[in-house]
């Protein structure tokens, strides 16, 4: 299983440090072998080496350059990181990032051999007009993206279901990674209102191989909680 937390923009520094050493200490004491990523803010990385993949939220797709306001891949190379998240819906709708962007960065951060984390998800206008509908939509988001790249991770959030406290059903949430299976081998997330009570049913759904985490994540504890129920179900799977 992959277990993501996301944490937006949210934590300061110290708050992430202090978070970081009971999810590294929980993931040494238990011998976690799930993949466990924390996307921290860009202000909270630090160069030391970890048992706990570290990501970035975004990254402008150049070496460095005249980019106002934006991180690049120089000063990503500096913290050693190698895991980046892109596609993701709030970037897509608060940012206005394109399709077109996002796919300029997917090939980029795919050449420099980064681990991407890639979202697609549906707004609840789509969802309600039917499944085809809301699979033709998440195409539309695999423009220009490679489907075959060997370190990709889908992660599949339902726009209306980040933050809301709302997700699909056990059912739909299932038909809709069956179908993303039929498109790609890497490995498809769930994200969206995944929190304790609801990470175990989720992860034991077919074609889920994880969870992309938001504020249920932001507390270490509770995080620590969800990789304890993956590895319950590594058992139960296999
Ligand atoms: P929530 O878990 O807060 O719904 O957020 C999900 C998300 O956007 C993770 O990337």
């Amino acid at each position: 299983m992959i277990l993501a937390a996301n944490f937006k923009a949210n934590k300061t520094r110290q708050e992430t440090q202090a978070y970081m050493a009971v999810v590294e200490s929980f993931v040494s004491a238990n011998d976690i072998s799930d993949t466990v990523i924390v996307f921290p803010p860009f202000t909270a990385l630090e160069h030391i080496s970890r048992n706990v993949l570290i990501g970035v939220q975004n990254g402008y797709p150049v070496q460095n350059g005249a980019y106002t306001g934006e991180i690049a891949l120089e000063q990503l190379e500096e913290f050693d990181i190698r895991t980046i998240l892109i596609g993701h819906s709030e970037r897509r709708h608060i940012m206005k990032e394109s399709q077109e962007l996002i796919a300029e960065k997917f090939r980029f951060f795919a050449e420099q051999g980064f681990i991407i984390v890639y979202c697609v998800g549906e707004p609840l206008a789509v969802r309600q007009e039917g499944e085809g509908k809301l699979m033709a939509y998440v195409e539309a988001q695999f423009e220009g993206i490679d489907l075959t790249y060997p370190d990709l991770i889908i992660a599949y959030e339902p726009v209306w279901a980040i933050g809301t406290g709302l997700t699909p059903s056990m059912e739909e949430i299932e038909r809709v990674h069956d179908a993303l299976r039929l498109q790609t081998t890497a490995p498809i997330l769930y994200g969206g209102s995944v929190k304790v009570e609801n990470a175990g049913a989720i992860m034991a759904l077919n074609n889920v191989d994880g969870v992309l985490v938001g504020s249920a994540a932001l507390s270490a504890h509770d995080f620590c909680e969800m990789i304890a129920e993956a590895v319950q179900l590594n058992t139960d799977k296999a």
